[in-house]
């Protein structure tokens, strides 16, 4: 029988975001899909984020997963520069990134670093974000790390999660897919190997329990990233691809939620 391996081991995903680190920030060019998925994610999280950044004379920020600062460098073009930003990651190369490129600037910090174990005191940060790095995660080490934001957020913190979602198009899609690989590796009587930049998806009500079951509430969560195609379809056709997603989400306009591969979650700690 085949040794069925489910999840990359953390030395394999640190290695595999270090190998890409370098070319991360193109996956952010706006004329691809994933530029547009990035780009809606960021507007979602910073509404969130400027509740935080408008209320606190000098709020505190902790971006776990920063990969090479993307977030930080959106927040840095925006008219607020009242906030310090804390930035952590588990591969060598994305924080390599970082300090190269903001190193300089005396409100951000950046440091390697596990999201289930941030090295910070209890309740230091007004806002924790995570964005796309739970999926990464075996399961118990997610809820581990859910645990541990709520930790060292602040009374009255906000976290911020994005997490693809599971009952999705995408979600199906990517479901499928690696049903077929297993099956052919199965076939050729070979150990399966998952994709570890495929990472695993979620159930947006299992994720509100973990959040209300560690007294955060105020949840609410919002979806985005219109993927109607599969993987292979948006590298090849780039423009069609892209061209669907402006359709379809003017079609949706938010409503449905299936047709959107990932969701922001916000939740509040209470006092
Ligand atoms: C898909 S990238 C997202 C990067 C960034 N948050 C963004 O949205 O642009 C996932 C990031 O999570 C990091 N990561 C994965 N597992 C991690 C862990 N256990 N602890 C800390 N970082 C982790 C990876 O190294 C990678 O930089």
């Amino acid at each position: 029988m085949n040794k069925v391996q489910q999840y990359s081991s953390l030395t394999e995903v640190a290695d595999f975001f270090s190998a890409i680190s370098k070319d991360y920030v193109s996956f952010y060019d706006n004329q691809s899909f994933l530029g547009q998925y990035f780009s809606q994610r960021l507007a979602i999280v910073y509404r969130h984020l400027r509740q935080v950044l408008e209320s606190q004379p000098n709020p505190k920020l902790l971006d776990l997963g920063c990969g090479p600062g993307m977030l930080f460098d959106y927040l840095h073009r925006q008219d607020h520069h009242n906030w310090e930003f804390w930035g952590t990651d588990i591969a060598e190369g994305m924080i390599r990134e970082c300090t190269q490129k903001f190193g300089h600037l005396d409100n951000a910090h950046f440091a390697v670093g596990q999201v289930q174990n941030p090295e910070f005191p209890d309740q230091s940060f007004d806002a924790v974000i995570c964005l796309g790095v739970l999926e990464y995660l075996e399961p118990e080490a997610a809820e581990v790390a859910i645990a541990q934001m709520n930790r060292v957020l602040k009374p009255n913190g906000v976290l911020i999660l994005s997490l693809t979602s599971n009952h999705s198009l995408y979600g199906w899609n990517k479901n499928l897919i690696s049903k077929i690989k297993r099956l052919v590796s199965q076939l050729k009587g070979r150990a399966y190997q998952p994709n570890v930049g495929d990472g695993r998806r979620f159930e947006e009500h299992k994720v509100r329990r973990l959040l209300l079951d560690q007294s955060l509430d105020e949840v609410e969560t919002e979806y985005f990233g219109l993927n109607l195609l599969f993987p292979w379809v948006d590298n090849k056709f780039p423009k069609l691809s892209t061209q669907l997603y402006g359709w379809c989400d003017r079609l949706f306009e938010r409503r449905l939620r299936w047709p959107y591969s990932a969701m922001v979650i916000k939740a509040k700690k209470s006092e």
